[in-house]
């Protein structure tokens, strides 16, 4: 079973995108890498959907590969046009795309080059399923750095090691597969496609985590204790657990053409 698979039924509640995000950040992909509309378009690790929803209104020539068949299942759920030939779904390993060399005009890797373990073959096969001409995009949302999230990871970053949990794998992964993708590129930029304000809170990060496919395959003793000490750390130092935080947050893309 996929990681993925036990937390598609609860992935979109902690982490949709507000209304309207989803369609501007396609927009401005589509936009900045000036495609026509007949663009092939290859979301890799689509999950649900939450992006690849908006290219999927839009009628794009849209295909959407997960390892995991739950993910994909929700995603199907918000396609109502089966008989069309886009868009494609397909349950396919990121790491031996089931496509031909050169086929596509757009890679999309949303949120899955720190959740697919072996980046590096990753990164091959999404090169290599794209044309000449072709840009591969990396997306990720961006939260303020000093923001609630990134101090309650920090703070769970140090439960987990006293704990002896494995530690994430995210953040050296993401780091060491972006520089390489740099240094490779023939050009790269970053663009900032969509900003929206988000309402946050310890209590709201103590919920979502646990639907997360990396920590969720964590033994449940260990994430519950984690969790705890987590809850502990937060009402003593933050204050209320409950109380509500908004902060700006922001959809990043890199654009490489190689
Ligand atoms: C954090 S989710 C991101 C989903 C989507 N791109 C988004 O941003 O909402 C990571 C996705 O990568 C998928 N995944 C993990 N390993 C994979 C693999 N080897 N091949 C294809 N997809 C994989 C998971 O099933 C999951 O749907």
């Amino acid at each position: 079973m996929n990681t993925f698979d036990p937390v598609a039924h609860d992935f979109e509640s902690f982490r949709a995108f507000p209304a309207g995000v989803a369609g501007r950040i396609r927009d401005a992909i589509l936009t900045h890498i000036e495609a026509d509309n007949d663009a092939l378009i290859l979301d890799v690790g689509a999950g649900t959907g939450r992006v690849g929803e908006a290219f999927v209104a839009r009628g794009d020539r849209y295909v959407g590969v997960d390892l995991s068949g739950e993910m994909l299942a929700r995603f199907g759920e918000k396609i109502h046009s089966p008989e069309t030939q886009f868009p494609r779904l397909a349950q396919a390993d990121a790491r031996a795309l089931p496509f031909a060399d050169q086929a596509f005009d757009v890679v999309l890797l949303v949120h899955v080059v720190s959740n697919i373990p072996g980046w590096r073959r990753l990164v091959d096969e999404s090169k290599r399923v794209l044309n000449r001409d072709g840009t591969l995009m990396v997306g990720q949302v961006s939260r303020p750095v000093d923001g609630l999230d990134a101090r309650m990871n920090a703070q769970l970053d140090i439960i987990a090691e006293s704990l002896g949990m494995p530690p994430r794998r995210s953040k050296t992964q993401k780091h060491d597969a972006r520089r390489e993708l740099a240094s490779a590129a023939q050009s790269h930029s970053q663009v900032t496609t969509a900003t929206w304000e988000a309402t946050r809170s310890p209590a709201l990060f103590l919920e979502r985590k646990p639907t997360g496919g990396r920590f969720a395959a964590l033994a449940p003793e260990l994430r519950d204790e984690a969790l705890a000490q987590l809850a502990a750390w937060a009402e003593t130092t933050l204050g209320s657990i409950d109380a509500p935080i908004v902060e700006e947050h922001a959809f990043l893309c890199d654009f490489y053409r190689f």
